[in-house]
């Protein structure tokens, strides 16, 4: 079975070549550009069997003040994979997020849930998520939350555990938010229940993956600093004191409902943070004792 995974070298991307091995087709953003149609046409010639779209215009604060490439991205930009995965027959992953919801349920959200988005990138991505269920006859939208990998996102300039970290190595006095609630996805699971969801080719349809669980983002923090045994002061804020453009859904935890029925479990967020830890000790011992450890060891 051929795969290509558009937005390659990206967070989420990276993880996915990573778990899928060689047998994979990438595409990074030199190879393929979206919101051009004539250059999504690379995929009539590859041929794939399946399309795992993860590029997106991912800065939540950067989609309010440009909604016109918010839209572009992952919207049009879905519509245009969209419509030659359907020329080529190919089955077409979308990868979205929870911050279709408005986060006024107050419990995690399944995929029947009604979206409602209240801000430029969930807008925008909702968009791409109809498009792709319009446009490519087999499709899945796979909705992931606030995710972290080795690699952090090339969109945001890195996630919020290499954040937290860096600032605590600085010293720097942290104030993160209580009122906020969310899964936090490790990519590198996403990608193993991704393998594992293509090998049993459900029901087109959406499908939430993400870890089992769900905190606050300064609980999420703590745990962080916990775990790396960093000693730094912390401060839990409120999210109207940090002045930013796009409002957050305050619940927006998701529950792998339909995934779950298949047989496929994704483990606590706790355990999953745990992992990433000793992994980005082993890539950082390998990267201080300069030997030849690449990150795609890891
Ligand atoms: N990060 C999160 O917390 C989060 C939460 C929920 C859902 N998601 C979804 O998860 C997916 C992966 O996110 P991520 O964290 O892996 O983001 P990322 O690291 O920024 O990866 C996005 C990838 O898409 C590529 N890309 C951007 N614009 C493109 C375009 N116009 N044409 C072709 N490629 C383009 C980027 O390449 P360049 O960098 O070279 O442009 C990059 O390789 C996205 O669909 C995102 O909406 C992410």
């Amino acid at each position: 079975m051929r795969i290509a995974v558009i937005g390659a070298n990206g967070q989420l991307g990276s993880d996915i070549i990573r778990v899928f091995g060689n047998k994979v087709i990438s595409l990074t953003h030199d190879d393929i550009e979206v919101t051009d149609l004539e250059s999504c046409k690379i995929l009539e010639e590859i041929k794939p069997d399946i399309v795992i779209n993860c590029a997106a215009f991912v800065k939540v604060d950067d989609c309010e003040i440009n909604p016109e490439m918010a839209f572009k991205v992952n919207a049009v930009g879905a519509y245009n994979v969209s419509r030659v995965c359907n020329e080529i027959n190919a089955v077409n992953i979308y990868i979205s997020t929870d911050y279709v919801f408005d986060g006024a349920k107050g419990e995690p959200y399944i995929e029947d849930d009604i979206p409602n988005p209240i801000n430029i990138y969930g807008l925008s991505k909702l968009a791409g998520e109809i498009a792709t269920k319009n446009y490519s006859l087999k499709h899945y939208i796979i909705r992931v939350a606030s995710l972290y990998g080795v690699r952090g996102a090339r969109g945001k300039g890195g996630n919020f555990v290499e954040t937290i970290i860096e600032r605590a190595k600085e010293g720097e006095r942290l104030k993160v938010v209580d009122d906020i609630v969310m899964s936090s996805t490790y990519t590198k699971d996403v990608a193993v229940a991704l393998k594992e969801f293509i090998e049993i080719m459900p029901e087109y349809g959406v499908y939430h993956m993400v870890n089992d669980g769900y905190c606050s983002w300064f609980e999420f923090a703590i745990e962080i600093l916990n775990l790396t045994k960093m000693e730094v002061e912390i401060k839990p804020v409120k999210s109207d004191e940090l002045g930013r453009l796009a409002r957050r859904p305050k619940f927006s935890a998701l529950k792998n409902e339909k995934i779950e029925k298949l047989g496929i479990r994704m483990r606590c967020w706790k355990e999953a943070l745990v992992d990433i830890l000793l992994r980005k000790v082993t890539y950082e011992f390998f990267r201080s004792a300069k030997t030849d450890g690449d990150e795609q060891s890891f």
